[in-house]
């Protein structure tokens, strides 16, 4: 099993795989052309001007961290800091935010602040303080809710599956946030085992074609945003199965998709299909108040976004088809 540098450096070797899982909207010939940007130094973060677009839609991060930038973040983010606010533990998960955008070299944007009112709802409605079992973060992006799970959560572990080509930047973003925290890359079910037992690894690294893997592990918690909508129906379905799969009694799913989304291939994914099961029982199910609207940088500033539901459930359970595989 590959550990720290070597696991992030073996992922950066096999960054430009296209793993089976991938749809239209990830696929190589719907990017903008060109090398992986973390590929020959995952460490430096100098992605340079062309930011990640040969990857794909994964959103911008901003390196203007100036007084005039960061003000205008901060009035512009008003309207959501108002909403996080609501939940007990927002005031510290939004400091901690701070320095891992500073860490990071980037400014604190939308897009990890939306992550931080999600990690402070999900605090609210979850005990994951005294949470043992990993969390996984499926398709997370610059590593936002994985970062500030493991920054506010001093016990968690985190599985990160994604696409080869984004595993790394969540793997590059996670080190320079947090440098001191274990990574293991797992590819089998004996070094997810391995990854588990040690207490020094907090990142577990899954690449999205060893995505089954979670189904035998037991997992607290999945966590899916603005992703499972950019995914052909099939790949959703598997990551329901290996969750409801997950050898616990109870295995939460939070779920933050757009309600429907056209993909380039015509592929239409709509939250409201997705494999739920009646029995789910529900915790909360509504859209999703911090993603009603977003900013940018000119006026009139804000704008309304397609429509997000998000649905946090205690998944109903089923059987795993293989045999035990027993996980300390
Ligand atoms: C639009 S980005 C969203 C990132 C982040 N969760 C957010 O809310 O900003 C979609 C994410 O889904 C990931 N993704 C796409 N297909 C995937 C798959 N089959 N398995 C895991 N992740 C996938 C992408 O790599 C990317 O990280």
């Amino acid at each position: 099993m590959l550990v720290n540098r070597d696991a992030i450096l073996e992922v950066a070797r096999q960054s430009e795989d296209v793993d089976d899982g991938t749809s239209s909207h990830w696929r190589p010939e719907n990017q903008v052309a060109g090398e992986h940007p973390l590929k020959n130094d995952p460490f430096a973060l100098t992605y340079g001007a062309g930011g990640f677009s040969s990857i794909g839609p994964i959103g911008a991060i901003s390196t203007k961290t100036g007084l005039l930038h960061r003000t205008a973040h901060r009035i512009l983010q008003i309207p959501v800091r108002n909403i996080g606010r609501r939940f007990n533990t927002f005031g510290e998960i939004d400091r901690s935010a701070a320095t891992i955008a500073k860490r990071q070299g980037r400014a604190y944007d939308k897009d990890l602040l939306r992550h931080a009112v999600t990690l402070a709802f999900l605090r609210d409605r979850l005990d994951l303080e005294s949470e043992t079992d990993p969390i996984a973060v499926i398709g997370d992006g610059f590593a936002n809710m994985a970062s500030l799970i493991l920054d506010n959560l001093p016990q968690s572990q985190v599985i990160l599956v994604n696409l080869t080509k984004t595993l790394l930047v969540d793997l590059a973003f996670a080190h320079k946030a947090l440098p001191d925290l274990g990574i293991a890359l797992v590819g089998d079910a004996d070094e997810m085992c391995e990854a588990l037992a040690r207490s020094d690894i907090r990142i577990i690294a899954v690449k999205a074609d060893h995505a089954p893997l979670l189904a035998n592990i037991p997992v607290a918690l999945g966590i899916n945003i603005l992703s499972m909508m950019e995914m052909d129906p099939p790949v959703t379905k598997m990551y329901f199965d290996a969750l409801r799969q997950s050898p616990r009694t109870s295995t939460a799913f939070y779920c933050c998709n757009r309600i429907e989304k056209q993909l380039p291939d015509g592929t239409m994914t709509r939250f409201f299909e997705y494999p739920w099961h009646p029995d789910d029982e529900i915790l909360a199910d509504e859209i999703s108040p911090w993603d009603k609207f977003a900013y940018r940088g000119r006026p009139p500033f804000y704008y309304r976004n397609n429509p997000v539901q998000h649905r946090l459930v205690r998944l109903n359970k089923i059987s795993r088809p293989t045999p035990d595989i027993s996980f300390p």
